[in-house]
């Protein structure tokens, strides 16, 4: 059984995460998504939050399941038995970056690999950064996050406003 993990902080989700998700799950007999609980960040979305989005999202794909990790990303994997780690690239940008974190993982763990997806063209330009930036300033959410979770993200920030 070939499992990986695609890790992330997912603060939120967004179509270009889901569209890695989507794909791996078709390379893989099972793919979980670990997301992050990093007390080193303040993220807008509390990690039961950010995993709800996820299950909100990715219903459809039954052999995707979503976990929450601290600590290691390689321990994260043993822990679930998976054999790789999914990255998605958007840019040269994520590159060296992405290439340090493969390395330094690789070197924690040699049984662990770490392969990379491009992103969908589509959604080359998309971050959870953005996403937070349009739903500060109200703006139209449809298109760069899964529909499932838009208005879950406008009453987040509605509530905030108040
Ligand atoms: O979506 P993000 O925030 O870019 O995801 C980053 C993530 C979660 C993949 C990365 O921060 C990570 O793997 N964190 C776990 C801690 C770890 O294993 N760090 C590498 C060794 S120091």
């Amino acid at each position: 059984m070939r499992i990986a993990v695609y890790p992330g902080s997912f603060d939120p989700i967004t179509n270009g995460h889901l569209d890695i998700i989507e794909r791996a799950a078709g390379v893989f007999d099972e793919v979980i998504v670990g997301v992050l609980n990093n007390k080193k960040k303040q993220p807008m979305f509390s990690v039961a939050e950010r995993v709800n989005m996820i299950n909100l999202t990715t219903a459809h794909l039954k052999n995707v399941r979503t976990a929450s990790f601290d600590g290691l990303l390689v321990d994260f994997a043993k822990q679930n038995d998976a054999g790789v780690i999914i990255k998605g690239l958007r840019t040269v940008n994520d590159f060296e970056y992405e290439f340090q974190m493969a390395l330094l993982n690789k070197t924690l763990s040699s049984e662990c690999e770490t392969m990379f997806m491009m992103t969908n063209s589509k959604y080359s330009y998309i971050s959870s950064s953005m996403v937070k930036e349009l739903a500060e300033y109200k703006g139209n959410l449809e298109g760069i996050v899964p529909y499932q979770i838009i208005q879950y993200i406008k009453d987040k920030y509605e509530l905030q406003r108040l």
